[in-house]
């Protein structure tokens, strides 16, 4: 199995490009499911994640033509592939394939609203919590769908067809939103989603279905409101850049100093997180090439934090958070929200220095003058990759362990911090 091994200690500069969102380029995958047509993506990032459920798709008879590269193109760019559903020929998401990422349950809602069956096993997907799907179920049972449980597949049908509904969701779900929203396209009649999740993925999904011929009104707001078409049919769409990414980097630069431009990155979609990093003594500049990170000299501000649906400060950007903060001159207090089993990288930022006490959702971070490098073992997408920050201004060398995590989401890591000079590398047994 892969390790990363890490020297800390240097300060990062230059640049960085940043890929398209994972979190994006995994539903507009699965969108292409609800049309005969061929959806054209652009910018799609090189992950794990998303060779997973290319096999998946094509599992279900989705035909997947990736581009070559053209001369003069920027390698850094993403994948442009071709997605085109014509006949979905297999209604099943299997077991083996689904449990490996809890998204690809999402195929759900599009098979479900054209083929009016769907058999999709229950999700699988970092250990970060329970992880319930009584949402995404609720909601397509109030579009009219039958739905069953049967030895660990849910077994939906609606034989006439979904209807239109009005779903109020009583807590924001990303995956809920983009499973009703997609569903509600081929629905007949107007469907209202109320306490919809307002993530820039779901309003880049909701762009892409309105390009693809839905009609859909609200995207941006917590409300959406779909009237049903009778068929979507292709179209061409960019994934847009990762947020995630943006905001993890941003937070490695401040972690060992430096000043690097994020290319690409966007700041409209990153404020809170942008914020708190300015209170902590970062300086960030916004232009229309990125975001541009830097810390020079000044030590980091402790700021108090608690993550929150978007535009709050997002989950995902939790633990990379964390590690920065070990390294604050004094306490800050971090309370997580939205996950309850998300401080896996607690006891592994402790191996490596750090003085965290947990209690319930909320941990508090006493920041220590040095953090030493160690033998760290990643727990999930996001845990690993904090301790990657952790460890780029430990002292001495650190080595993470079970890399495979950080491949789910992250593109080239390892080549895209060494070129801003991070003393960085993958060991391949
Ligand atoms: C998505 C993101 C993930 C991010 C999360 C929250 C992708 C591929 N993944 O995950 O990176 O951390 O949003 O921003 O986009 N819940 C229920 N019942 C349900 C569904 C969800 O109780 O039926 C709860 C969850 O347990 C959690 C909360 O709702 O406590 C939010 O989860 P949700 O927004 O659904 O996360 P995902 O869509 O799985």
């Amino acid at each position: 199995m892969d390790r990363i091994r890490i020297t800390g200690g240097n300060k990062l500069h230059g640049e960085i490009h940043i890929s398209g969102a994972k979190n994006a380029a995994l539903p507009l995958m699965i969108a292409s499911l609800l049309t005969p047509g061929t959806l054209t993506l652009n910018n799609i990032p090189r992950l794990a994640d998303v060779q997973l459920l290319k096999r998946i798709l094509q599992n279900h008879g989705v035909d997947q033509r990736t581009d070559g590269k053209r001369p003069g193109e920027d390698i850094k760019s993403g994948e442009t592939v071709h997605f085109t559903a014509a006949h979905i020929t297999d209604t099943t998401a299997p077991y083996h394939l689904v449990s490996r990422m809890r998204a690809s349950f999402w195929v759900l809602g599009p098979v479900l609203a054209r083929c009016h069956e769907a058999r999709v096993s229950l999700p699988g997907g970092c250990a970060i919590g329970t992880r319930p799907v009584d949402l995404y179920l609720s909601a397509l049972k109030q579009m009219g769908a039958d739905i069953e449980i049967d030895q660990g597949y849910v077994v939906a049908k609606a034989p006439g067809g979904l209807k239109g509904a009005d779903i109020q969701f009583p807590k924001v779900s990303v995956g809920a939103t983009h499973v009703a929203l997609m569903a509600a396209t081929l629905a007949r009649g107007e469907t209202m989603i109320e306490n919809a999740a307002r993530e820039p993925e779901v309003c880049d999904v909701a762009d892409c279905l309105v390009k693809m011929g839905a009609k859909i009104s609200g995207i941006g707001t917590s409300t959406l409101t779909i009237e049903g078409v009778e068929e979507l049919h292709g179209a061409t769409h960019e994934v847009l850049a990762d947020r995630i990414e943006t905001g993890t980097y941003a937070m490695a630069v401040a972690m060992t100093g430096g000043d690097v431009l994020l290319r690409g990155g966007r700041a409209d979609n990153l404020e809170t997180a942008l914020d708190i990093l300015t209170n902590a003594g970062v300086k960030i500049t916004a232009s229309d090439e990125g975001i541009r990170v830097a810390r020079n000299g000044n030590g980091l501000q402790p700021v108090h934090v608690e993550t929150q649906p978007y535009p709050g400060f997002p989950t995902d950007l939790q633990a990379q958070f964390m590690a920065l903060m070990t390294r604050a001159g004094g306490t800050s207090v971090i309370r997580e929200t939205i996950f309850e089993n998300r401080f896996m990288h607690v006891q592994e930022l402790a191996r490596l220095g750090a003085n965290i006490t947990l209690d319930g959702d909320t941990a508090t971070v006493h920041g220590v003058n040095e953090l030493h490098g160690a033998e760290v073992m990643a727990t999930d997408l996001r845990a690993s990759v904090s301790l990657v920050i952790a460890g780029l201004a430990a002292s001495g060398e650190s080595t993470l362990h079970r890399v495979y995590h950080l491949d789910r989401g992250f593109e080239t890591l390892e080549e895209k911090l060494s070129a801003c000079g991070a003393d960085i590398s993958r060991i391949s047994d």
